[in-house]
């Protein structure tokens, strides 16, 4: 409920008119980057499968994503000028320090900038740059308005490096994030029907799927990742092109999948996989963006600027985790067996 503040926190504090408040000394050292590396977990870790694309379509850095806890002990062959983007909400997480530590007795030069969402956390002190994600406290455990936030920044990043590559604009960032805001508003009106769905659909599965293809498959590793941790429902994200080579053998009759169709070039593929998990019983649930929507979709949501539509999509899926959570009587903010820094 707080991420159209934060998304207008964000804008407000990047944004001055047209020009971008980011420190010259991390635009020139992400733009003489011959690769990004960005570094998460969990959440954070899927908001980067998002920004990625920012970095490679926008700014013309090719750009990995790696896991911290796997980086750390798997340090792949790294390029010769590499520049390091950790992702982290609270500024604390371990797994980072220790690839921090790594990458720094690898070569001591290595520059690290930190997205996080705590000034003067361990991170924010021990890496060479931070930016700030503006997105207040979260002190639910399952990280929300942080993933947003970390999607909105790495967004505004791109946005002024493509700027400073002189690469071709496509569209006004200040503004279409602004558009986002809005809609979430609009998607936070209409929670009711998200209720609605997860009653009838969620509250006596054992498991669930949600599916989507290119960003909208990002997104459903987030939502599944929700799903779980605050319902305890075993819930598995899939790359919808994925299915025919394996996991489509535990559709059973019943089986709640949840499509996820932003990008029109794509929807209709991932509408045949509906269709093939329709085939064995599976209750499907269609969240559509407008361009792409059918009639009989479950949600359909306003249509924004493609590449930043995950911003959107994943309130939605963050309400079905809440629902599902609240509906089985279970307590939101403290799942079992989590804790967190903050
Ligand atoms: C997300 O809902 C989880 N709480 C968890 O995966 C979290 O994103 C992860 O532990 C990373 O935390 P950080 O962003 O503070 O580093």
């Amino acid at each position: 409920h707080e991420q159209v503040g934060a998304m207008r926190n964000i804008i407000s504090h990047y944004f001055d008119g047209h020009d971008v408040n980011i420190n010259s000394e991390i635009i020139n050292n992400v733009k003489d980057a011959d690769r990004l590396y960005i570094i998460g977990c969990g959440t954070s870790y899927n908001a980067g499968l998002v920004g990625r694309n920012y970095f490679e379509k926008w700014a013309g850095i090719p750009t990995e994503v790696h896991l911290a806890s796997e980086f750390a002990y798997n340090v792949p062959l790294l390029s010769k000028k590499p520049m390091f983007i950790f992702l982290s909400q609270s500024g604390e997480t371990a797994d980072l320090r220790a690839v921090l530590t790594k990458l720094r007795s690898v070569n001591a030069d290595y520059k690290f900038l930190v997205l996080t969402n705590v000034d003067a956390s361990t991170l924010s002190r021990e890496c060479d740059y931070t930016l700030l994600l503006h997105a207040g406290p979260e002190i639910a455990v399952a990280s929300t308005k942080a993933y947003t936030a970390q999607i909105t920044v790495m967004a505004v990043l791109a946005e002024v490096l493509r700027r400073t590559k002189g690469r071709p604009q496509t569209f006004d960032m200040s503004h279409e994030l602004a558009v986002i805001a809005s809609a979430i508003e609009g998607v936070l009106d209409e929670k009711s029907v998200v209720k609605e769905l997860v009653d009838q659909n969620l509250l006596d599965t054992a498991n669930a799927f949600y599916i989507g293809r290119h960003l909208d498959y990002y997104v459903a590793m987030e939502a599944a990742l929700k799903l779980k941790e605050i319902s305890y429902v075993q819930t598995e994200s899939f790359a919808a092109g994925e299915l025919k080579h394996g996991t489509i053998a535990l559709i059973e009759e019943g089986t709640p999948v949840i499509a996820l169709l932003s990008e029109p070039v794509v929807a209709s593929h991932t509408r045949g996989n509906i269709e093939e998990v329709k085939a064995r019983g599976a209750k499907t649930m269609v969240i559509a963006m407008e361009g792409s929507e059918r009639e009989g979709d479950d949600i359909v949501l306003p249509k924004v600027q493609m590449e930043l539509a995950p911003i959107l999509s994943v309130v939605v899926t963050q309400l079905i985790a809440y629902y599902t959570s609240l509906g089985k009587g279970l307590d939101v903010d403290k799942p079992r067996n989590l804790a967190k820094s903050v």
